[in-house]
C-alpha cells in the first residue's frame, strides 16, 4: 500500500516503521498460531483451541492492523479508503470476537470474566460508534459544514484513543493467553514461544506508537505551531 500523499518527511519514516512493525506481528502471530498451536478452524469437534487460535490472528491482522492502515487515508480525497478499511476492521473484528465467545461456549467456559474482555468489548463498541458518527456526520446524510468543523478534531481524538484502547487491549490479551499457557504448564516461560509471544506484543505496541507519532508529526510539520527563537 502507498503513502497517502499529504505526508511530510518525518511523518513518512514513522509510516514506513509502522508498515514493517505491522508485517512483522502479522508473521509472528501467524507462526504461533498455524505453526506453535495447530491451525485455525472456525469448526472442530476435538480440537477445541483451534476455533480459539482465529481469535488473536483476526484480532490483529484484521482489526488492529487494518485499522493501522485505515487512519492515514482520511483526508478528503481518500475519506472512502478510510471508511471501507475501518469498516473492513470492524466485521473482522466482531468476527474475531465471536470466534472467542465459541471457544468458550463450547467448552462450557463463563464469558467476560477479565480485564482484557471487558476492554476488547468496550473497545470493539466505541469503534463501531465512531464509524457510524464519522459516516453520518462526513458522508451520508453529512452535516452541515460549521457542525463538520466543530466534530473534526474531536473525531481525530476520539479516533485516536479507541485506536490506542484497541492496542491495549490486544496487549493484555497476549499477556492472559501467555500466562495461561505457562500456568497450565504446556508452554514453558523461558522457551522460544513464549519468548515469540512477547516479541509479538512489542511489535503491536511500537506498532500503536508508530502509527501515533506519524499522525502527530504530519500535523506538526503542517502547522508549524512552535519556533526556535
Ligand atoms: C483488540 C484486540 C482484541 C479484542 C478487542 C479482544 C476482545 C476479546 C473479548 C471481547 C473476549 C471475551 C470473549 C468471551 O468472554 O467469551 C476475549 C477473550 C479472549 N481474548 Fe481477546 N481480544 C483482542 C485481542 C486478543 C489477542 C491478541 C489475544 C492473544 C492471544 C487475546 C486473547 C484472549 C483470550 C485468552 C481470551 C479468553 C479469556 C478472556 O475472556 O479474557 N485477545 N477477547
Ligand atoms: C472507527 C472508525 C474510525 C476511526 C478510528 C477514525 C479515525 C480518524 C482519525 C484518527 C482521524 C484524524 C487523522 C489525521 O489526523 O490525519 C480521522 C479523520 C477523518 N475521518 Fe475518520 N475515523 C473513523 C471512521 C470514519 C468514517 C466512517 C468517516 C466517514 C467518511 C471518517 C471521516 C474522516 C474525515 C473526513 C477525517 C478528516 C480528514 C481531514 O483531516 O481532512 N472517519 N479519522
Amino acid at each position: 500500500m502507498g503513502v497517502p500523499a499529504e505526508t511530510t518527511a518525518k511523518s513518512k519514516a514513522f509510516f514506513f516503521t509502522a508498515q514493517v512493525l505491522a508485517a512483522a506481528a502479522a508473521v509472528l502471530v501467524l507462526v504461533w498460531c498455524i505453526h506453535l498451536r495447530g491451525g485455525l478452524a472456525f469448526q472442530s469437534a476435538g480440537d477445541k483451541s483451534l476455533i480459539f487460535n482465529v481469535h488473536p490472528v483476526l484480532m490483529l491482522i484484521g482489526f488492529i492492523i487494518m485499522g493501522s492502515e485505515a487512519l492515514p487515508w482520511s483526508k478528503q480525497v481518500n475519506k472512502c479508503i478510510h471508511l471501507i478499511l475501518h469498516g473492513l476492521a470492524l466485521v473482522l473484528g466482531a468476527v474475531g470476537i465471536s470466534a472467542a465467545f465459541k471457544f468458550h461456549n463450547e467448552l462450557g467456559i463463563s464469558n467476560l470474566y477479565s480485564l482484557h474482555s471487558w476492554l476488547g468489548l468496550g473497545t470493539i463498541s466505541l469503534y463501531g460508534i465512531q464509524w457510524i458518527l464519522g459516516f453520518v456526520t462526513f458522508l451520508f446524510p453529512g452535516a452541515s459544514g460549521s457542525l463538520k468543523a466543530t466534530f473534526l478534531p474531536w473525531h481525530a481524538v476520539f479516533g485516536v484513543f479507541v485506536y490506542l484502547l484497541g492496542i491495549v487491549s490486544a496487549e493484555l490479551g497476549f499477556l492472559e493467553k501467555l500466562t495461561f499457557l505457562e500456568t497450565f504448564g504446556t508452554v514453558n516461560r523461558f522457551s522460544g514461544e513464549a519468548f515469540l509471544v512477547n516479541c509479538t506484543a512489542l511489535a503491536v505496541l511500537l506498532l500503536g506508537v508508530s502509527v501515533v507519532l506519524s499522525l502527530i508529526a504530519s500535523h506538526l510539520e503542517s502547522t508549524k505551531v512552535y519556533s526556535a527563537d
